[in-house]
């Protein structure tokens, strides 16, 4: 996709932090924009912040979790904007920051429900819409950096993992999609300026136990495998950096290109299990 003016785009989790920069970044190219929140207040705030600077946007009130929902604001967004060029699957959630071995079930549950089949969710009601739009249409899913390394100092293993199945899923759908001319991109964020734990903790629904208090901190860092760098990117930069990879359909959108260095630690580790694993051939 090219063009985005005079376009529509979908922001799930377009309320706050990252969804908010994307939606701004993508009203600025000249998009209408639908922003899809199960906080109604919050997709209204960043509406009212669009039209402000002169764009065109709606607020729809869903939670990615309910496929009810979802295809209700696909209908929605196709009655008030006229169809969908871009879908944004980012709202997400950080369920438990704590070693696995004080994850309950209820946090994999909630992470995963969420993050990894909110997202599935999200494409299944708008894709429909997309292939009408083919091939102005791109899907982009936000992951993280940890879906491309798992950050051993930081104790978010639901999340991680969720991450990785996040940016497993996006590779296999951008390869489905790409004969119909539809473009995938997983957006794999460093760390970025939002209320991440706040509203995954505000918006926890019953039935998926409850956030103790966040245990943040970094714990065992090492030389080889160090904690992230902890210096929040303004949410507003991740928009031009969206608009620019979808321009040109990349397919991992890396907002930290200094954290190269951890994700090649990890290629390496994968190479050196290939070199063991061959040198043990014959
Ligand atoms: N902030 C970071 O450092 C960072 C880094 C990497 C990836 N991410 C990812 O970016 C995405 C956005 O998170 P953020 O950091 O901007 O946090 P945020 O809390 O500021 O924004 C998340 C938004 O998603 C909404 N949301 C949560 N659950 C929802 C649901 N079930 N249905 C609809 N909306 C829902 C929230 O109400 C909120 O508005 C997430 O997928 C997160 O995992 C964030």
């Amino acid at each position: 996709m090219n063009e985005f003016e005079g376009k529509v785009a979908v922001v799930t989790g377009g309320g706050s932090g990252i969804g908010r920069g994307i939606a701004l970044g993508l009203a600025a190219e000249g998009m209408a924009l639908a922003i899809a929140d199960v906080n109604t207040a919050s997709a209204e705030a960043v509406v009212a912040e669009i039209a402000e600077q002169g764009g065109r946007a709606i607020g729809v009130s869903v939670d990615v979790t309910a496929p009810e929902a979802l295809a209700a604001a696909a209908k929605e967004v196709e009655a008030q904007l006229g169809g969908v060029n871009l879908l944004c699957a980012n709202a997400g959630v950080l369920a438990r920051i704590a070693p696995l071995s004080e994850h309950s079930i209820e946090d994999w549950e909630y992470t995963l429900s969420v993050n990894v089949l909110g997202v599935v969710k999200t494409v299944n009601a708008f894709l429909p819409l997309l292939r009408a739009r083919a091939p102005d249409a791109h899907v982009v899913n936000t992951a993280s950096l940890g879906g491309l390394i798992a950050t051993e100092g930081f104790p978010i293993g639901a999340y991680i993992a969720s991450k990785y199945a996040c940016v497993g899923y996006s590779e296999m759908l951008r390869a489905e999609l790409a004969p119909e001319g539809i473009g995938v991109s997983v957006l794999c964020p460093g760390v970025v300026a939002s209320s991440l734990v706040d509203t995954s903790t505000s918006n926890r629904p019953d039935g998926f136990g409850s956030q103790l208090a966040p245990r943040l901190g970094i714990v065992n860092p090492s030389a080889d495998r160090p904690a992230p760098t902890i210096s929040a990117m303004p949410a507003e930069e991740v928009g031009p950096i969206v608009v620019r990879a979808v321009r040109e359909n990349r397919l991992h959108v890396i907002t930290h290109p200094d954290s190269r260095g951890v994700v090649e630690r990890r290629f390496a580790q994968i190479n050196a299990d290939y070199d063991f694993a061959a040198s043990s051939e014959g």
